[in-house]
């Protein structure tokens, strides 16, 4: 029996998916390479760090450690110019009605994100006081596929990883949710999010008691 939900951040709540893509692709043109959305794809859900490298390894560019510090400070402080920008306004469709919803269920709710901004665009967009817990790229070692955020979420919320359902839009979040032992929603596509258990474009008009009976 499902008992709480586990939000991914970025292309769930917010629509920041589209930030991180457009701050590595610049760093990457400035490298002398560009990065498809295809590729992109394969970034969504993965740290920082693990992120670059793997821009990196796909340009064929190798840098000393210290210039991959800066560059990562560097991508992060361009897509940070984006995130002051961001209101309320930005919560993605029906996300603020499902959140209401699960409240008036009795569901708790955890964030379950790898970002190390995640503090500060809750805050931007007003939803940080809806969240019985927050576990985000500040408390985890291992980026997704690994399953420790989830896993770390389910624990906060003193549940059992089973009683939690999983909210994605990346292939690798999906993975970290299936090797955690939870089901996973995935917004998106089919062809993006084969192995998602459900999958939604938006949460726009969608009620809480259909989600159940499709999963
Ligand atoms: C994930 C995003 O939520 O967070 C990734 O899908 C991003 O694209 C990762 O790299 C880490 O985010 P941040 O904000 O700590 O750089
Ligand atoms: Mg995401």
């Amino acid at each position: 029996m499902i008992k709480g939900f586990l939000f991914d951040l970025d292309g769930v709540i917010v629509d920041t998916a589209v930030y991180h893509y457009q701050a590595w692709r610049r760093m990457a043109n400035e490298l002398g390479f560009d990065i498809s959305e295809e590729f992109n794809e394969t970034l969504k859900g993965i740290s920082r760090m693990d992120s670059i490298a793997r821009i990196l390894e796909h340009g064929k560019v190798s840098l000393p450690e210290e210039r991959i510090l800066e560059l990562a400070k560097l991508k992060n402080e361009w897509y940070l110019e984006e995130v002051e920008k961001m209101t309320s306004a930005n919560v993605l469709p029906g996300i603020q009605e499902l959140i209401s919803q699960l409240k008036a269920g009795g569901y708790k709710i955890s964030l379950g994100s790898a970002s190390k901004n995640a503090p500060k665009i809750l805050e931007r967009i007003g939803l940080a006081p809806e969240f019985d817990a927050i576990v985000d790229g500040n408390s985890v070692k291992k980026s997704k596929p690994d399953p420790e955020v989830f896993i770390k979420g389910a624990e906060a919320l003193n549940l059992k990883n089973e009683e939690c359902l999983v909210i994605e839009d990346a292939f690798a979040g999906i993975e970290a949710a299936h090797a955690a032992g939870m089901k996973a929603i995935g917004i998106g596509t089919k062809e993006n999010l084969p192995n998602a258990d459900l999958i939604l474009a938006s949460f726009e008009e969608v009620k809480l008691e259909d989600l159940f009976k499709e999963l």
